[in-house]
């Protein structure tokens, strides 16, 4: 059967739009549909490729996934190697590096460099000929590869097909697979609840993927590459500078660092490490230092190699985030929920500039699986976040009188009974608000910030007044008297004062707010504020049925019999009672969708606003339907300038995103 032409070009040009969205959506962080139409476009060309198989092509879109797992890697020999790094560990290590480069250059004047991010994960090779996308191979010796074709073929941000009209007839470009530190944290949430092995680090992770036999796995990892590089060029003249040539890859299709700058000697490169070493832990993946190039290719050229590694480069490492501790000790702490969370004591050790004394271990299960006793010598790591954890046990270093770790039976606060939950590897205290330590996060969560906001309640404050028995749950807060609260240690008429004012103040809040602060399980900011915008009233929410509530965007059945059961248990709506009569209360917002002005649009708030502060101007635009983000990206609609604002309002001018003041914003609240 002959396939009409009109076919073949509806299958043509579904698949030149699929790639154009996918170039916008990885390349340039810049989607312009949203991620139901692009599943509209995907599934209609496969139906369309189910209908007429003759039009299937290995870069089509639809075919990210081969149909079978291969046998065995096959070897790839690099036609040009793949080169290390020469290291600098220190500022005068890197001025060595610069002053070699001079000398061999013979110039006086400043070298301009590249400069990117050092990610942490592994190189790879792509080679494309006429555009398409034939082979991935791993860097292996440097000579030889495996070869991973399969595999980086469901990698979603590398194009099977390059973009644009002319490309090399032969092209390789070079780059860094790895695996964003989000999509790490989750694989190895679910590795946690199956109760199967965790990956120690996102590089493993990574490594781990690729090295699989069945794509169809590695389609299920969340893998990304960076381009950095290119191997074999044929057909084509590249551009001069290193900076024009990632450019040149960007335009081809593939993503390069956002990080990357160009910079001017040693002075230029300690500033672009020293900004990195700032944001490095605010970054979405690892990074293990930054990597500086000549930028001329022509000098690059007389630079010349050595041994393995090119003279023209150099990776200027950042101190290690992993060091090695004695564990002194376990302790449970309980959480708002009663949850029991482990917590190692460690004998103090500097990681990254930072002294950490203590790491979180998740839970029971974790102590299990990394086999830790009191005594073992640990590795602990700081990375992403601020919290450190322990990721392995150092096993020749057991002392003979090491302690294994037992779960205790009852609350280490209360003394009542923990149970297990079922299926889950969770431990909680069965005492509810009973519980001292229950009580005492409950009420410093409802006094928080994004909660009810009570200026001057910290969590000292929380566990003294709970200590005194002065409070029992947050309604109690309301009816503090000031001699009660003078009278605690380190508390004067004034602050009690203050205290009193604040209270008084947080009374006029929001419903989402007072929602979000009454601590239903599961119940964030972001489900609190659907709460509110759906049922528009606190009796609406109390009422409401599992299945109504699973009619609010993102609730599903969970966290609905979660809000039932909460609104099911006396005490909890005895607080609520007292506190509705002390004089807690909200606006009543006429919410409909007509009010929702600002559904879909983003929104940065940066530097300081005179009259509000950014955490209600947060509120306002929520509120109205908008999203506020922490960061400037090409999806960012607006951002709102105030004082001193930095970095952020300098990326969203190079990126062209409208900038207003406070004064436009205020006009824009209405
Ligand atoms: S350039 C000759 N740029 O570091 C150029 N490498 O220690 C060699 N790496 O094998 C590669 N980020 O796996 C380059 N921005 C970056 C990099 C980078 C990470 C890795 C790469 C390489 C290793 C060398």
């Amino acid at each position: 059967m002959s396939i009409s032409p009109e076919i073949k070009k509806k299958c043509s040009d579904l698949r030149e739009q699929i790639n154009h969205h996918n170039t916008l959506y990885y390349v340039y962080d810049a989607p312009e549909i949203p991620d139901s139409e692009y599943d509209r476009l995907l599934r209609e060309l496969q139906d369309l490729e189910k209908a007429y198989p003759q039009l299937v092509s290995p870069d089509s879109p639809t075919q990210r996934v081969g149909a079978q797992p291969i046998k065995e890697f096959g070897e790839v020999v690099h036609a040009l190697p793949m080169l290390s790094l020469g290291n600098s560990l220190n500022e005068e290590e890197l001025a060595g590096f610069d002053r070699r480069v001079s000398e061999r250059l013979g110039t006086d004047d400043d070298i301009l460099y590249a400069a990117e991010p050092k990610l942490d994960g592994l190189a790879v090779s792509l080679m494309y000929e006429n555009g398409v996308l034939v082979r991935g191979a791993t860097r292996g010796d440097g000579t030889t590869g495996e070869d991973i074709t399969h595999n980086v073929r469901t990698i979603p941000s590398i194009p099977l097909k390059l973009q644009g009209k002319r490309f090399p007839s032969k092209l390789e470009v070079r780059g860094e697979v790895y695996m964003p530190l989000k999509g790490f944290e989750k694989l190895n949430e679910q590795a946690r609840k199956k109760g199967e092995k965790l990956f120690a680090n996102p590089r493993n992770a990574a490594a781990g993927s690729l090295r699989q036999l069945d794509p169809a796995i590695t389609a299920l990892r969340p893998l990304a590459m960076i381009s950095c590089g290119l191997g074999i060029v044929e057909g084509a003249s590249v551009p001069d500078e290193y900076s024009e040539i990632l450019e040149w890859v960007q335009g081809l299709g593939l993503v390069i660092s956002p990080e990357r700058a160009v910079v001017k000697g040693v002075k230029g490169c300690m500033e672009y490490y020293n900004r990195l070493l700032e944001q490095r832990n605010t970054l979405p993946y690892e990074i293990d230092g930054v990597v500086f190039k000549v930028n001329n290719i022509q000098q690059q050229q007389k630079l010349g190699f050595v041994s393995r590694a090119p003279r023209w480069a150099t990776a200027h490492k950042f101190p290690a985030q992993e060091e090695t501790t004695r564990l002194l000790g376990i302790e449970f702490q309980v959480g708002r929920t009663g949850a029991l969370t482990p917590v190692a004591s460690l004998e103090p050790v500097s990681v990254g500039g930072v002294t950490v004394s203590s790491a979180t271990l998740h839970n029971m299960d974790e102590i299990i699986r990394l086999d830790v006793h009191k005594g073992d010598t640990v590795i602990i790591k700081r990375a992403g976040d601020v919290i450190p954890k322990i990721v392995s046990v150092v096993p020749g270093k057991r002392p003979k009188n090491a302690v294994k770790i037992e779960l205790p039976e009852e609350c280490p606060v209360c003394g009542s009974a923990v149970f297990k939950e079922e299926g889950g590897v969770i431990v909680r205290c069965a005492a509810g608000l009973s519980c001292k330590a229950q009580r005492k996060e409950a009420i410093k969560h409802f006094a928080s910030r994004r909660a009810m906001d009570i200026e001057g309640l910290g969590d000292k404050l929380v566990e003294q007044l709970v200590d005194e028995g002065l409070i029992y749950n947050p309604a109690d807060l309301f009816i503090l008297q000031k001699d009660e609260l003078s009278s605690l240690e380190r508390m004067g008429e004034k602050s009690a004062d203050n205290l009193i004012a604040a209270l008084e103040k947080s009374k006029n809040t929001s419903l989402a707010r007072f929602i979000y602060a009454l601590g239903i399980r599961e119940v964030g900011e972001a489900t609190s504020q659907s709460l509110a915008s759906y049922y528009g009233g606190l009796r609406k929410i109390k009422d409401a049925s599992i299945e109504s509530l699973q009619q609010v965007p993102d609730i599903g059945p969970i966290v609905a019999e979660n809000i039932v059961n909460f609104f099911k248990q006396a005490d909890n709506l005895e607080v609520i009672d007292r506190l509705l009569i002390v004089g807690v209360d909200w606006l009543q917002q006429e919410i409909s969708r007509q009010s929702m002005v600002f559904s879909g649009k983003t929104f940065v708030l940066t530097g300081t606003l005179e009259h509000m502060t950014r955490d209600h101007a947060k509120d306002r635009l929520v509120a109205l339907g908008a999203k506020v983000s922490g960061s400037v990206s090409s999806k960012t609609n607006y951002v709102v300038a105030g004082e001193k604002a930095g970095s952020k309002l300098e990326k969203a001018k190079k990126l062209g995103v409208k900038v207003i003041n406070e004064q436009e914003l205020i006009k824009m609240l209405g």
